[in-house]
């Protein structure tokens, strides 16, 4: 399924004006409450980072960013627009076991990247950030939701996980949320939204949470 999945991003990111992509220079909403949110000079990791966008409008606020994705034709070209010094991009494919020690980040963002899993490997993720993330750290995350238009649609992998014309997604509910967070994670925000993204509007539940 990764390797699937991970051609499936390459090819979206090699075209020029990607429609899952934000244009350059843009900011989310997302970032921005995030910003409002986390203490000065952050260590942060990105998780799905896409063109960059938010990774570099972090490093522009002075947080020292490692920012993450499994394409590597979109970490080549984010490579090739960055010339911040405390931002490094990587590729990482985040079904995996993490490169990084044990609490080495005081924030991690993932805004549209942790729905693409099965609850297995949804759960295991979870425990990978928990480990990663200082405690007091923030774990910040945005999913599409169940009352998502795309809901439903394609192939039914598991529950609330479908495949549609090769794009997998796994829909979160608040509950879902909450029961990926476990133990390890105290909720400051628990939100579900409806916002228009890339090209159309989409239903969200998104979350900030403290590392207990
Ligand atoms: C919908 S885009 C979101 C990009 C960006 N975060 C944004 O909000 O615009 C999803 C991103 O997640 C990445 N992605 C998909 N599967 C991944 C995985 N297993 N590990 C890390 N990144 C992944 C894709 O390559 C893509 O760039």
């Amino acid at each position: 399924m990764a390797n699937d999945q991970k051609q499936f991003w390459n090819n979206r990111h090699e075209l020029a004006s990607p429609a899952h992509v934000l244009a350059n220079g843009e900011v989310t909403a997302f970032a921005l409450e995030v910003q409002s949110v986390i203490s000065p000079q952050s260590v942060m990791l990105e998780i799905g980072c896409g063109v960059g966008n938010d990774s570099l409008y972090f490093a522009s606020k002075g947080h020292t960013v490692v920012s993450t994705d499994l394409s590597e034709v979109a970490i080549k070209k984010n490579k090739i627009r960055n010339n911040a010094d405390n931002v490094t991009f990587q590729v990482l494919d985040i079904s995996r076991p993490t490169p990084f020690e044990a609490m080495k980040f005081d924030v991690i963002y993932a805004r549209l990247s942790l729905h693409y899993f099965s609850d297995k490997v949804t759960k295991q993720i979870f425990k990978e950030l928990s480990r990663v993330l200082k405690p007091g750290g923030y774990l910040c995350f945005l999913c599409k939701s169940v009352d998502d238009t795309s809901y439903g649609k394609g192939v039914e992998l598991e529950k609330d996980m479908f495949e549609d014309a090769g794009h997998v997604r796994h829909f979160f509910s608040e509950k879902y949320a909450l029961e990926c967070l476990g133990k390890d994670f105290a909720v400051e925000l628990l939100q579900k939204g409806e916002e228009h993204f890339y090209t159309r509007d989409s239903a969200y539940v998104k979350v900030i949470a403290k590392r207990v």
